[in-house]
């Protein structure tokens, strides 16, 4: 399938362990009974539950941060916090290298929920759409199987909640703030409401396109929309840009390079009879390659201006600022990728382990892979009942919490396992302590 796979079956001598156990016990299959136990489960949907009628936007999550560090308290686990202003980072195992990480994010979306049932969104406005609250959970839920294996893993594993993913950069702010230094690799994972429960499906390599956002204000001469000869109509302007801003993918850019440009945002005016003064549009633009995509940038740039210019309106533009940066794109380690499938197929059998497609979708997570060698996948929770469930970011989008034992024993496998792997694989460390222990 893969031709890279023999030549990391032979550089990597712990691939050829058809299951990996520790402490005499193959822990994989192990953690998804457990995780699946009515007690654990129930625990666990009480957690999303909680969650999901709280949501809070990026670097507002007080009472998810507060939740989460509750949990880890009864846990017993040792936490780092704030990080990332409201993020928090749980410490597992033996507080010695090698170290390992594993992430979740915490926020919600601006949005209304349009689900009705029992735990609904209580906050107008804001909506657990993208999973997050289930991300969260699945973490802990891994946190409270780990604390009770603690004595089984041969390093110390972090348990990253991270704020802001929504375009926030909560992953920068995490790496910025040094706590995932020697850390020697993350994992991560995203619910997929298209997968089938207890599915995972991921790729070696680009996964998921680096992305930026722009916006640009086209000011023109406001007047009497009858009178159009005195005025400067910004939305005539403004409709030709978004127009011309088509011709950057389907004109420029390699068919074979995917792109995207998208106007998401177009606002001017608010009568009938009245030409405004200006007109601001935004949206957001997506490549593979850091190439591309700086040719995008500078592209959306110069039509944006050349096209108002035309219609003589004039046009500032602005990108990603602090509070929507750009991401790049999420590269998928290769060793890790082999290492996963292995995992996973473990955990969920192989025919539950599918590869897939780049998507042009992001993700944050780039932002650790960028840093250290990180594995980001999707995890499966189409029900039987369910077969066309609402996509993420839709306002009727609805977790199966049967997904979070699966998501739970996932992260648990993952870390413990590489632990075990990495001890055997690898001569030890230079034997330098975690500096944030
Ligand atoms: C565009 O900018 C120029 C230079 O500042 C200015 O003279 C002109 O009036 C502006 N046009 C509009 C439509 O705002």
């Amino acid at each position: 399938m893969n031709w890279v796979f023999p030549i990391l079956f032979l550089s990597l001598s712990f691939l050829q362990n058809p299951q990996i156990a520790i402490g005499g016990f193959d822990i994989s299959k192990q953690f998804l009974e457990i995780a699946k136990q009515d007690e654990v489960f129930d625990w666990m949907v009480g957690i999303r539950r909680k969650i999901h009628e709280y949501p809070e936007l990026g670097y507002e999550e007080i009472e998810t941060s507060k939740v989460i560090r509750d949990e880890l308290d009864k846990l017993g686990i040792g936490y780092k916090y704030p990080v990332a202003v409201t993020g928090v980072v749980g410490f597992i195992g033996s507080g010695q290298p090698p170290f390992v990480a594993v992430r979740a994010d915490m926020d919600a979306l601006a949005m209304q929920e349009m689900v009705e049932w029992e735990h609904k969104s209580k906050v107008p406005g804001k909506m657990h759409a993208c999973g997050h609250d289930a991300h969260v959970t699945m973490l802990l839920g891994a946190a409270k199987i780990l604390k009770d294996h603690s004595h089984l893993l041969k390093g110390t594993v972090l348990l990253v909640f991270q704020p802001a993913e929504e375009g926030g950069g909560g992953a920068i702010q995490v790496v910025d703030s040094g706590v995932l230094e020697n850390v020697k690799a993350i994992f991560g994972l995203h619910v997929s409401p298209a997968l089938p429960l207890g599915q995972v499906s991921s790729k070696s390599g680009t996964l998921l396109a680096g992305s930026g956002f722009f916006e640009a204000v086209i000011t023109g001469k406001g007047g009497h929309a009858a009178i159009p000869q005195q005025s400067i109509d910004p939305i005539l302007a403004a409709s030709n840009v978004v127009v011309s801003l088509q011709h950057l993918v389907s004109r420029e850019a390699d068919p074979l390079d995917s792109q995207v440009v998208t106007v998401a945002k177009f606002q001017g005016g608010g009568a009938f009879n009245v030409i405004p003064d200006s007109v601001t549009i935004g949206g957001t633009f997506r490549a593979f390659s850091k190439e591309s995509f700086m040719k995008l940038k500078q592209r959306i740039e110069e039509v944006i201006i050349g096209q108002a210019t035309v219609q003589r309106c004039n046009a500032t533009v602005e990108f990603s600022s602090k509070d929507k940066p750009f991401f790049p794109a999420a590269i998928n380690d290769n060793t890790l990728h082999a290492y996963f499938q292995k995992v996973a197929r473990d955990i969920l059998g192989p025919s539950n382990v599918k590869t897939m497609l780049p998507l042009m979708g992001s993700e944050d997570f780039s932002v650790y892979q960028e840093v250290i060698p990180g594995y980001f996948y999707f995890l499966g929770m189409k029900s039987e009942s369910n077969k066309k469930p609402a996509s993420v970011h839709s306002p009727f989008f609805e977790v199966n919490e049967d997904i979070l034992p699966f998501g739970a024993a996932m992260h648990a496998s993952l870390v413990a396992n590489y632990l075990m792997e990495f001890q055997d694989s690898e001569t030890q460390l230079n034997g330098k302590h975690h500096d944030e222990l």
